[in-house]
């Protein structure tokens, strides 16, 4: 606990310096949720409406602010935020981002670009048609950031605004702590050039790469490239060999990146998914076949890590820390339903240990979950305790706390400390009323 203040203090120092950014990787084409527009721009259904990005900005300027009390005002401009998109992605991204007045960022703090596409092939090598006129392309892969970050001269950008450090992350997970102060401040406490945040893998099934070492090399191997027998291994206390959870959180300093662009880029190696690839029959008609014809490559955003000097890894709480997004409702897991609720989840968490009372229409208290998770005044009732007092509660209880009012549960217990909350809840900063 002290520990992690002294981190938080470090990280929030160095963003009221002016010394932090984030980038965050939105190239992806997002097939398994099934929209034809940006993820970022997916409204999750909360009360508020908010989308991903308008999560994401609002948690930045949370952290602005933050830091700007803590240390007394924040130095040049603030948090520059960069966007790494794709050719589908980026047009529609600046679009939203201009409607919305850039949901109260500085205009000049987002950097929106555009990462490679590289063509898709045959299994035996042959580029693919996408029309008769038209070659079938994919874009680069999350790893596409490296050749970006130089031909686009975004890392010029960073260097030139005197940013050190870098939080990267992926768009689709509704708890990202954004240049989370600890997380940064704990890889800069330990000199590292380069980090990971993880969680503690749920199955040997669970579709995340895990960190780990690699003939005395980190690298992270992803979940469509470890065979089950690997995933599978269990130490002799029953948890799974491999579990550290890479939950495509990374840190990296802006040296380390110049380092990589420069010099090692060339040598990352292209991963292969094989994939239903849209393409035309001999009569020039376009259709999608229904068994994988062919093959894109992407370069992977966490391959730099073997050339780390000083690698580490944030272990964190998945309740805390991640629920992403990944598919259309109706799946097994990872739904707009699961972000939802896992949201709601840890809010409520915040708003008890704040002191919030959760109450039904009949004014009747509802108890918290527990299993340990819910449950963070360390007094509440354990499952146990519900039942044998005959208490029954919703699986969940609507209830959002805006960004713009707290970061990670701070600053609640001002506004709901004994007070009386009536789900759907939505604790809303002044300026949204
Ligand atoms: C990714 C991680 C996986 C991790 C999981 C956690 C990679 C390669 N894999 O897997 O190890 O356990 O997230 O949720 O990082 N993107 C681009 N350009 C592209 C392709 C993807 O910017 O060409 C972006 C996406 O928009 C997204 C992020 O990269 O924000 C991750 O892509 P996604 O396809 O969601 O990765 P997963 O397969 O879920």
């Amino acid at each position: 606990m002290i520990l992690s203040t002294f981190f938080f203090s470090t990280g929030l120092e160095k963003i009221a310096l002016g010394r932090v950014g984030v980038l965050l990787l939105a190239g992806g084409q997002g097939t398994r949720l099934g929209v034809d527009y940006p993820k970022g721009m997916y409204n999750v259904g909360l009360p508020s409406q908010k989308t991903l990005y308008q999560i994401q900005a609002e948690r930045i300027r949370r952290l602005e602010e933050m830091a700007a009390q803590r240390f007394n005002g924040i130095q040049g401009n603030g948090i520059a935020w960069y966007i790494m998109t794709s050719e589908h992605t980026k047009e529609p991204t600046l679009e939203f981002f201009a409607k919305h007045n850039y949901f109260g960022l500085k205009k000049e703090n987002l950097v929106v670009f555009e990462q490679g596409m590289l063509p898709c092939f045959t299994f035996d090598g042959k580029i693919i048609l996408d029309s008769k006129s038209k070659i079938a392309k994919s874009p680069d892969g999350n790893g596409g950031l490296y050749r970006a970050l130089r031909e686009k001269k975004i890392l010029d950008d960073v260097e030139r605004r005197g940013i050190e450090y870098l939080h990267v992350y992926c768009v689709d997970n509704i708890l990202v702590k954004l240049a989370d102060p600890i997380f940064m401040g704990y890889a800069i406490d330990k000199g590292a050039d380069c980090a990971a945040k993880t969680v503690e893998k749920s199955q040997p099934e669970e579709a995340v790469g895990v960190v780990c070492r690699v003939d005395g090399k980190y690298q992270v191997v992803e979940y469509s490239e470890i065979t089950l027998e690997t995933a599978e291994k269990r130490n002799q206390d029953g948890r799974l060999t491999f579990s550290a959870g890479n939950i495509c959180n990374h840190f990296f300093t802006t040296s380390f990146l110049r380092d990589i662009i420069d010099n090692q880029e060339h040598s990352l190696k292209h991963h292969i998914a094989k994939k239903k690839i849209p393409t035309v029959d001999e009569l020039g008609n376009r259709f999608t076949p229904k068994a994988p014809n062919g093959i894109k490559m992407e370069k992977f955003v966490f391959d730099v890590f073997q050339f780390s000097k000083k690698f580490v890894v944030w272990d964190v709480v998945r309740e805390e820390e991640f629920s992403p997004l990944k598919n259309a409702d109706g799946a097994a897991k990872d739904t707009p339903t699961s972000a939802r609720h896992d949201l709601y989840s840890l809010h409520e968490r915040y708003l008890r240990a704040a002191g919030g009372i959760f109450i039904d229409k009949s004014n009747t208290i509802i108890p918290p979950l527990t299993n340990g998770v819910n449950g963070t005044n360390g007094h509440e009732a354990n499952n146990n305790d519900i039942e044998k007092c005959g208490l029954k509660r919703p699986e969940v209880i609507i209830c959002e706390i805006s960004p713009l009012v707290s970061y990670a549960g701070e600053g609640l217990a001002e506004l709901v400390a004994g007070k009386k909350l009536q789900q759907p809840f939505l604790l809303r900063a002044n300026e949204e009323h």
